[in-house]
């Protein structure tokens, strides 16, 4: 008699197993292929974060040039929690519930879609994307023209990897060391409270003072290893072909901005080699030789004109 009942039981109890499934499969989000968000994702890593997040030197050890080194996660550990969105990295920092909010370019940062987009593929699972794109598009440095001149984009890499992480809000130091932003192109140049770049101008401009070390302290702040000589040319080049931004326009001359040096007096009017129009306070015991700060404005022609020098 059993056997006449079993079936119908176990018919039952198949349905009620393929509406369990068919609701775990409604909470696992909407019927978009895993393949597909995990190429956007993929896309969107590329466009936004490979800037900083590759090679060796990829901050905290994590490198977002593809899924799978995505997945591999930090130095830390992994940043994706497959399944759980809110309580990946990965999500906290792009949602700027972890510190420095990421990008680190940003603002601006991901759009609501975006942000979206990369929720979606971790809570269905943080799938790998379909076989042909496993890689994002890879990103050679394109070999730059060497009779071009260096723009921001050819520097950003080098100040995204070694400088942004302090010189951001909420960097690791809190609040950007002196005020001075280095996360993009507009903050780098900026001259609001003070002009760490004087275009055209490389040893009137801190910011190259700073990592060629005529300045002190030498940055990047935590190093040793400072830039290397390439790096350092390179800067160097950018600020005397003008300090472009990243389409080639060059940096307007920031007139009547104020630009304070650190160095030697190698001259009544020079400080390292920064020639500056004397005059203004001088403290009392200062000559050639002396360790100087000089407190200058910029004027029309971008020559400094001083308006304090100090005993350091
Ligand atoms: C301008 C360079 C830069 C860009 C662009 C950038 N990052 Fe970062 N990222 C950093 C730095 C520097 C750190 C380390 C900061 C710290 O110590 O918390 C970091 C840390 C992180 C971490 C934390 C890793 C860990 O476990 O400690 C995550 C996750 C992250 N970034 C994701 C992203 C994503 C996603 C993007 C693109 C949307 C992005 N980043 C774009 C520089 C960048
Ligand atoms: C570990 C954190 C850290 C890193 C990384 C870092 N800096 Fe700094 N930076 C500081 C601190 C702290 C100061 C203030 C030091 C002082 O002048 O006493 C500073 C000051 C500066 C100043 C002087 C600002 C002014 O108003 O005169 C410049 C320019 C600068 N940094 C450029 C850079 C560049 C370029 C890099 C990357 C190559 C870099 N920094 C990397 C922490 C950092």
């Amino acid at each position: 008699m059993t056997q006449r009942f079993a079936l119908p039981v176990r018919i039952a109890q198949f349905v009620r197993i393929v509406l369990r499934a068919a609701t775990i499969g409604l909470a696992a989000g909407p019927a978009v292929a895993p393949a597909q968000d995990a190429d956007a994702v993929a896309r969107l890593l590329a466009d936004k974060c490979v800037l900083c997040h590759q090679g060796d030197a990829a901050p905290g050890g994590l490198r977002l040039d593809s899924i799978d080194a995505l997945l591999k996660g930090s130095a830390k550990g992994p940043v994706v929690k497959p399944g759980d969105a809110s309580g990946s990295e990965l999500v906290r920092r792009i949602r700027g519930q972890s510190q420095p909010r990421m990008p680190l370019t940003g603002p601006p940062f991901l759009s609501d879609a975006e942000t979206a987009l990369v929720e979606r593929w971790i809570v269905a699972g943080a799938a790998r994307p379909a076989l042909a794109a496993t890689a994002a598009p890879p990103q050679p440095a394109a070999p730059r023209d060497p009779a071009a001149p260096v723009t921001f984009a050819d520097v950003q890499p080098i100040l995204g990897a070694r400088c942004a992480k302090c010189h951001t809000d909420n960097g690791l130091m809190g609040p950007p060391p002196e005020g001075y932003r280095l996360n993009n192109y507009a903050n780098a140049v900026s001259s609001l409270d003070r002009a760490r770049i004087v275009p055209g101008q490389p040893r009137a401009s801190e910011l190259w003072r700073r990592i060629h070390g005529v300045s002190q302290p030498r940055m990047p702040f935590d190093g040793p290893p400072w830039l290397d000589d390439a790096q350092v040319a390179l800067i160097e080049a950018w600020i005397a072909a003008g300090a472009r931004d990243a389409s080639g326009t060059p940096m307007p001359n920031p007139v009547g901005a104020r630009v304070r040096l650190r160095g030697v007096l190698t001259a009544p009017d020079a400080v390292d080699g920064a020639r500056f129009k004397p005059g203004g306070r001088i403290d009392r015991g200062v000559s050639v030789g002396s360790a100087v700060q000089l407190e200058a404005t910029v004027d029309a022609d971008g020559r400094l004109v001083a308006v304090r020098l100090r005993r350091r």
